[in-house]
């Protein structure tokens, strides 16, 4: 008897302990979510913040297309831009992060397409429109201010033939969420295209960390999550986008921009400033990655891509 109190005492014992420690491995958890929230304070508010303040910098060395890798005339950068990213006449487009509306206004200009554009500043959504008005364009491009993040709360499902990003991509803390967000609102058969910077990768371990250090100098200044290729890659196709393509924006190197503009705008700033091309690793690539939202089969609602069948029967 006195052994079956012994066993049942030790069971209770133990159950307590189980219970009391769950607890305190869900406190530290919690405390591991907070301090890391603490410690990477990017978020919509920070860029919006950002952009509210620096727009008219950014301006100034920039003009209207605010995008660091472009060529010299950055018009033929932006035609460029319409060959890969494939815009079309008839097209709806969407300008996830569209600045003050730079882009989209050239698109506009040349193209018969319905653009929604979005920016999380609200200087630049104010500017953007005005910008817009001006040229005439407003029957073919709306500008809001609005978090890209929410896009699918804001714009009707399986809607644009494209969804663009133009280095606003990068902003995002949570690009999982981002790149879910652009599958809702596309169509089935529509594509997502995304311009920016991505962590580059060096063979030895040193010029790896001196990467990694500067990425974190940029991301810094810039309220920046530089994106890490194999990370992007890997939630396109989990959420089931065609791949297809990734690679380095085909520009010309007689028309190229040498990061003139860049340096400018860093004495501009007195951040990440190039002082010395001694030992000087550049510590990103700038790619272009289109995917597609794979059309349906309207009558098995199957995925045709995956179902590998060249015809509904
Ligand atoms: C480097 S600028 C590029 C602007 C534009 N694509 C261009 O080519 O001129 C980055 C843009 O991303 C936008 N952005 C960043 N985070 C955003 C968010 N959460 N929602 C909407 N726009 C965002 C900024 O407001 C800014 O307009």
């Amino acid at each position: 008897m006195k052994g079956v109190i012994f066993l049942f005492s030790l069971i209770i014992l133990l159950l307590i302990y189980k219970l009391f420690k769950n607890k305190q491995t869900a406190q530290i958890e919690d405390a591991l979510q907070n301090s890391n929230l603490k410690s990477n304070p990017l978020n919509a508010e920070s860029v919006r913040t950002f952009y509210n303040e620096t727009t008219e910098k950014f301006r100034k060395v920039y003009g209207d297309i605010i995008q660091a890798f472009r060529t010299k005339n950055v018009e033929d950068y932006l035609d460029y831009t319409i060959k890969s990213a494939d815009l079309k006449d008839g097209q709806t487009i969407l300008d996830a992060g569209c600045g003050i509306g730079g882009p989209s206004k050239y698109f506009a200009s040349k193209l018969d397409i319905q653009i929604e554009a979005c920016t999380i500043s609200d200087y630049q959504a104010e500017m953007g429109k005005k910008l817009i008005e001006e040229a005439q364009l407003q029957d073919k491009v709306h500008i809001q201010r609005a978090d890209y993040h929410d896009m699918a709360k804001i714009y009707p499902k399986d809607h644009f033939d494209r969804v663009i990003f133009l280095e606003s991509f990068g902003h995002s803390p949570d690009k999982k969420m981002l790149i879910e967000a652009a599958w809702e609102v596309l169509k089935p058969g529509g594509f997502l295209y995304i311009k920016d910077l991505f962590e580059r990768e060096a063979g030895g371990d040193e010029d790896m960390k001196k990467i990694k250090e500067i990425c974190e100098e940029i991301n810094k200044a810039y309220h920046y999550a530089i994106a890490d290729l194999h990370e992007i890659i890997s939630i396109v196709r989990k959420k089931g986008f065609i791949f297809t393509s990734v690679k380095t924006p085909e520009v010309d190197m007689d028309l190229f921009e040498h990061l003139t503009i860049s340096n400018d705008f860093q004495n501009l700033f007195d951040i990440s400033k190039i002082n010395s091309w001694e030992n000087y690793i550049f510590p990103i690539d700038f790619l272009e990655i289109k995917v597609q939202k794979p059309p349906f089969m309207i009558d098995f609602n199957k995925h045709l891509y995956h179902m590998n069948q060249p015809e509904a029967q």
